[in-house]
């Protein structure tokens, strides 16, 4: 063995080194793409780093205000959301911005403008903030489709129509998950050079997984197609019943169904009938990365990137996963719609 030889990947495959790569696959490629998720990739890196400093610079707790759709802010959310604005904005790359905490969308002023639209959320999974549990930013990335000035109605695009799409995970490590529309790729950040580096090219979940992943303490406000699919899955006629698993932070649970197989699922409730994740920063990009991972993801009744938004804000039920994890719970909603 070498006696000079640090563990130094010499050759190491950064996360902007992969895209620059993927870029060159296009000879009409102008390069922005790359500059506007080197934008989010800083964002990402100072996120990681005041999640992980939060305690210690009294980072935690609430802020005072609340977000568009009421739920209470707290500090990290709101210095996630302010990264991730003022990076794409400096970025020279995009003309509109959706963003979980702001009810309009941020117009970018005409010396930052560039040609992509971004939706995302900058810090999901707030209820997990204050007890160290895994928590996320989720990016969805558009291109203006029409020329004049961007407006609302340039965001309301469906899902099919996303150019790239990924997520941050602040868990044990910090980890990007990112699809350019061929396949998923995991980065992990290496936090002694400050980069992230490729771990995983082409990840594929499995075709069927053992964990089904939802908060059952809801269970009285479900439909009878949830109710039934959950029930089939804890007592099987045949093999073994499907293990519980739910962190309460979707970016963690998405992650760990892509890992291991399964199904997620946040379903329509009597309370809530549109369920609460939001199609837009939450329901499209994980939808987008489950799909370009080989699964699949419905509401129940309709695949989740066919929907055309009509409000920058609405919601959607979500089942992703596994595909024939998926298949099931869309074969008892045909049962029990009927
Ligand atoms: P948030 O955007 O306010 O953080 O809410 C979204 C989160 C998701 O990460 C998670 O899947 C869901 O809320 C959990 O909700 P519940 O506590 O109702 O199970
Ligand atoms: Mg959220």
């Amino acid at each position: 063995m070498s006696s000079t030889s640090p563990a130094i990947d010499t050759d190491c495959i950064t996360l902007t080194r992969f895209v620059l790569e993927e870029q060159r696959k296009y000879p009409s490629a102008t390069g922005d793409l790359t500059q506007l998720l080197n934008a989010i990739l800083t964002a990402i890196k100072a996120i990681s780093t005041a999640v992980r400093k939060a305690g210690i610079h009294h980072l935690y707790g609430i802020s005072g205000s609340s977000n568009s759709t009421g739920d209470t802010v707290k500090k990290l959310d709101v210095l996630s959301n302010d990264l991730f604005i003022n990076m794409l904005r400096s970025s020279y790359t995009t003309c509109l911005l959706v963003s979980e905490e702001n009810e309009n969308v941020i117009e970018i002023e005409d010396e930052n403008k560039g040609k992509y639209i971004v939706c995302f959320d900058p810090l999901d999974g707030s209820s997990n903030i204050d007890c160290l549990v895994s928590i996320g930013s989720i990016f969805g990335i558009y291109r203006k489709l029409t020329d004049g000035p961007a407006t609302v109605n340039d965001a309301l695009q469906s899902g099919t129509q996303l150019v790239a799409a990924g997520y941050a995970l602040y868990g044990s490590a910090t980890m990007v998950v990112l699809s350019l529309g061929q396949g998923v790729n995991t980065f992990m950040l290496d936090p002694s050079i400050g980069e992230f580096l490729l771990t995983e090219r082409n990840l594929k979940i499995k075709p069927r997984g053992k964990i089904y992943s939802i908060n059952e303490g809801y269970e009285q406000y479900w439909d009878e197609a949830t109710r039934q699919y959950v029930i089939s899955k804890k007592r099987p006629q045949n093999g073994k019943p499907y293990g519980a698993r739910y962190i309460g932070s979707m970016v963690a649970d998405v992650h760990r169904t892509l890992c291991y197989g399964g199904i997620f699922m946040y379903p329509a409730t009597t309370q809530a009938p549109k369920g609460k994740l939001r199609l837009m920063y939450e329901g499209n990009p994980m939808a987008f990365i489950v799909e370009q991972a080989g699964g699949a993801a419905i509401t129940g009744k309709q695949r989740i990137l066919d929907i055309v938004p009509t409000n920058i804000h609405e919601r959607c039920p979500v089942f992703m996963g596994s595909v024939e994890d998926v298949k099931d719970i869309e074969e008892f909603y045909k049962k029990y719609s009927s």
